[in-house]
């Protein structure tokens, strides 16, 4: 068990909400109560109601969930909508000179747009697109930095009915070459390039790569200028987005869609083979992306919201591109870096913007609160109300440095558990209700029906850890993974009999109840808040034409969550001295290159072979206890080999 685990689990402090908070919260306790009782009494009922009051519908639905075809879920079949003019041209009466979003270049140059102005960038992209041939459900790959332009192209595809499926910035040619292929994309929207901690990331120069090969689909390149750096344009292929948009209107008639429609694929791994293509609707993504919003972001027409996700990542659709969008709220969009110029740029930017809820991962925290409390103390953060986690386990210690040192004891601090397959929030407190404990993520929100269970299924006993479920269908719920229906029940359904998701992590409950995740259960690596499959990674070195065989484990790291360690067997000797810190730095650059720098290894170990049982079967567990630096308590005799052990405890 990890570090932090062990941490969270002795953890008893409870922070109960302050009077203050509760009386202005979107949800109080009685609305809790209220809204929980009618969840239990009628799932689907609750959900309609939801669906009628916050969503503008096209075409009302009369249809709520169709689970005649479980589990492929389908919720508010018959009902049409925009999901682009639920988040901008219903707010253009009453808040169209409000301010959408509010930029922060990674030089610090800030930008504004209002709501008007956003809806007019997003139809005339809209029919840039439309006249480069994008039609109703053509896939758009979205390979952006985080500016404006990126929620720009993805409300455009939403407002023409065009799926849209964005590749983190960070990603790799190879990497987004697979996602396009995969897809299917027409259309691939990236900048010449994207800027931060004062450095250029040559988003161009990997599209091109990434097209030099296979993605016969891709009929058209747009790209936005932003670095204004040297970069090849294809001729017959790619165009400006300037160029693009030249002489187009800026009124676009948002096309509406059933509700079923995809809105967007995001590539998540797994524990096997390639990322899949989790596929989300538009109705229920957008219905629990805006309740989401308003129940444990409480958010207001006064906040000012900075989630610092990037849009390639679910958190930034959900709580960037759409959520606070479809409620009119003004969000903090940042390109650069939390350390760059100087360590004090988010506490810099929450003062100078005037930040009122704030919401990262952990391990930024974790990174943050190294630099010491001086940093903080220099910036006015008395705007702050409400503070929010996602991605991983929080650990108490960083969980009581972001309450008192930047919350001052003032603002709740709202842990997130959720993922890229749930579309939104689904264990999470409501501020302004659910008192406190560091690490823990609480309680599942109303109509959400999470539970710990064991391999039968059972819900198990509090205290006690098991499998995490959920076992009603929710409106975000994923759909399908695309293109492989096999692949998202086997996933997602099939241990229990497609009677539960399983979102593929353990976790307790403690004797009230509470919800502490404890990890994943699969062959998922949780690095800096981003999932990593350790196949990926495996596949990624043994394309190396040096090595023979590799296998991938965690290792807890107190600022990254986990750090990966790999096991190396290179063809031919293994390497010494010299040549293997060589070897070393090659195969980072490698796996580097095949997938993206958040893949790095941090520690690449070499053997003669791996610690395999005599059916051939790798010792995990063993290359576990060999990375974290533990004795080998296991049994060892069944290993052909032991002396491959000591090489490997080698550094
Ligand atoms: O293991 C859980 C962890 O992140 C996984 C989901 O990763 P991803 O799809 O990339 O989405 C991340 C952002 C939603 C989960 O299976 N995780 C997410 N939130 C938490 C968490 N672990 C502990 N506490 C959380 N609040």
């Amino acid at each position: 068990m990890s570090e932090t685990i062990e941490s969270i689990l002795h953890e008893d402090r409870v922070f109960p909400p302050s009077p203050e908070f509760t009386a202005q919260a979107n949800i109080k306790p009685e609305d809790y109560e209220a809204l929980k009782r009618k969840a239990e009494a009628d799932h689907v009922g609750f959900w309609a109601d939801l669906a009628r009051e916050k969503i503008t519908w096209a075409k009302p639905f009369t249809q709520v969930l169709d689970d005649s075809n479980a589990p492929f879920f389908k919720w508010f079949t018959d009902g049409e909508l925009n999901v682009s003019y639920n988040c901008l041209d219903r707010h253009l009466d009453a808040k169209g000179d409000k301010t959408a979003i509010i930029f922060e270049s990674d030089d610090g140059k800030v930008t504004r747009y209002t709501y008007k102005e956003l809806t007019d960038e997003v139809s005339r992209f809209a029919n840039a697109l439309k006249n480069l041939g994008v039609k109703e459900g053509d896939r758009v790959v979205i390979y952006m930095p985080m500016i404006p332009q990126a929620v720009i192209a993805m409300q455009a595809c939403a407002r023409i009915g065009a799926i849209h499926s964005v590749v983190f910035g960070g990603f790799s040619a190879v990497a987004l070459r697979d996602r396009i292929d995969d897809a299917g994309a027409k259309i691939v929207i990236t900048a010449d390039g994207g800027r931060r901690g004062g450095k250029t990331v040559p988003l161009k120069a990997a599209v091109n790569e990434a097209l030099e090969e296979h993605c016969g689909c891709v009929e058209k390149v747009i790209v936005y200028e932003r670095t204004g750096e040297e970069v090849e344009m294809v001729a017959g292929r790619d165009i400006w987005w300037h160029e693009a948009e030249r002489g187009m209107p800026d009124y676009c008639e948002p096309v509406n869609v059933n509700a079923e429609h995809p809105l967007f694929l995001l590539y998540t791994s797994g524990s096997t083979g390639k990322p899949k293509g989790v596929q989300h609707s538009s109705g229920g993504y957008l219905l629990n992306a805006i309740v989401t919003n308003e129940w444990v972001f409480d958010l207001k027409d006064d906040d000012v919201f900075w989630c610092t996700a990037d849009v390639g990542w679910i958190t930034g659709h959900t709580y960037v591109a759409y959520g606070p969008l479809a409620l009119g709220k003004t969000i903090v969009m940042f390109e650069g870096v939390p350390t760059y110029p100087h360590a004090g740029r988010f506490w810099e930017m929450c003062q100078n913007h005037g930040v009122t809820v704030f919401y990262t991962a952990p391990t930024a925290i974790r990174a943050l609160m190294r630099f010491g409390d001086e940093i903080p103390s220099e910036y006015d953060l008395s705007k702050l109300r409400l503070l929010g986690t996602v991605g991983e386990p929080i650990n108490p210690e960083a969980w009581m440095w972001y309450y008192t040192v930047i919350g001052k004891e003032r603002c709740p601090i709202v842990d997130t558990w959720w993922q890229t397959e749930t579309g939104a929030h689904m264990i999470a407190p409501l501020p302004g209700v659910t008192p406190l404990k560091p690490g823990s993520c609480t309680f599942p929100l109303p109509g959400i029906d999470a539970a710990v269970v064991d391999e039968e299924g059972n819900e198990i006993p509090h205290g006690n850890g098991g499998y995490l479920v959920i076992r009603k269908p929710w409106p975000s719920m994923l759909r399908t993974v695309w293109g492989d229906d096999e692949r998202y029940v086997n996933t997602y359904w099939a241990q229990f009999n497609n009677r539960y998701y399983v979102a593929g992590d353990s976790a307790r409950r403690d004797e009230d109840g509470y919800f502490w995740i404890m990890g994943r259960v699969d062959d998922v690596l949780n690095v800096s808040g981003h999932r990593l499959g350790t196949m990926e990674i495996e596949s990624a070195l043994v394309a190396h034409e040096r090595v023979a065989e590799a296998a991938v484990v965690g290792r807890p790291d107190p600022v990254k969550g986990e750090a990966i360690v790999a096991f190396v067997v290179p063809r031919g000797d293994v390497p010494e001295g010299a040549e293997r810190e060589a070897l070393i730095k090659e195969l980072r650059e490698w796996v580097s290159k095949e997938i993206g720098p958040i893949a790095k290894p941090d520690d690449i170990r070499f053997g003669s072979n791996l610690p395999k049982t005599r059916s051939g079967k790798i010792m995990r567990r063993l290359l576990r206890a060999i990375a974290r630096g533990e004795e080998i308590t296991q049994d060892t005799s069944t290993l052909e080999n032991p002396q491959i052990l000591e090489q490997f405890m080698q550094k």
